[in-house]
């Protein structure tokens, strides 16, 4: 059994020299508004909220994953918030407009993202040794 009915990632990574990622796109706004609203709909003991590193979706963020449906969602605004509590965490049903319908997709952008990451992490490190 579950201690939460939903467990909620927000991811709010900054990420250097302007690269795509949540905190540009308003990841902690999104984050700071759930937070807001569950408590406004009695919801803050039953949704757990919790910050994450980056997703993996970095271009389309605020990004967040919702447990235990394992939902993806992207592109989250503070206006969003009011549908995703009351469709998602007290009815049921997943915002199918914000969500990542496809898996395989999905699992091909993360791990192609996540190549580019280690990829420029791996510059940068260059750079810094004067490589
Ligand atoms: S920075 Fe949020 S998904 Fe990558």
């Amino acid at each position: 059994m579950e201690p939460f009915r939903y467990h909620v990632y927000v991811c709010t990574q900054e990420k250097p020299d302007d690269a795509p990622c949540c905190a540009a796109r308003g990841g902690q706004g999104v984050l700071d508004a759930l937070r807001a609203e569950l408590g406004k709909a009695g919801l803050g003991d039953e949704v757990q909220v919790t910050t994450s590193g980056s997703l993996g979706m970095c271009e389309r963020g605020p990004n967040m994953v919702v447990y235990p449906d394992g939902v993806w969602y992207s592109g989250v605004q503070v206006g969003d918030l009011p549908e995703i509590i009351r469709e998602h965490f007290l009815a049921g049903r997943p915002v199918m407009r914000l969500l990542n319908a496809d898996p395989v997709a999905l699992k091909a952008e993360i791990l192609e993202n996540k190549r580019k990451a280690i990829a420029a992490m791996k510059a940068r490190v260059a750079a810094q040794q004067g490589k």
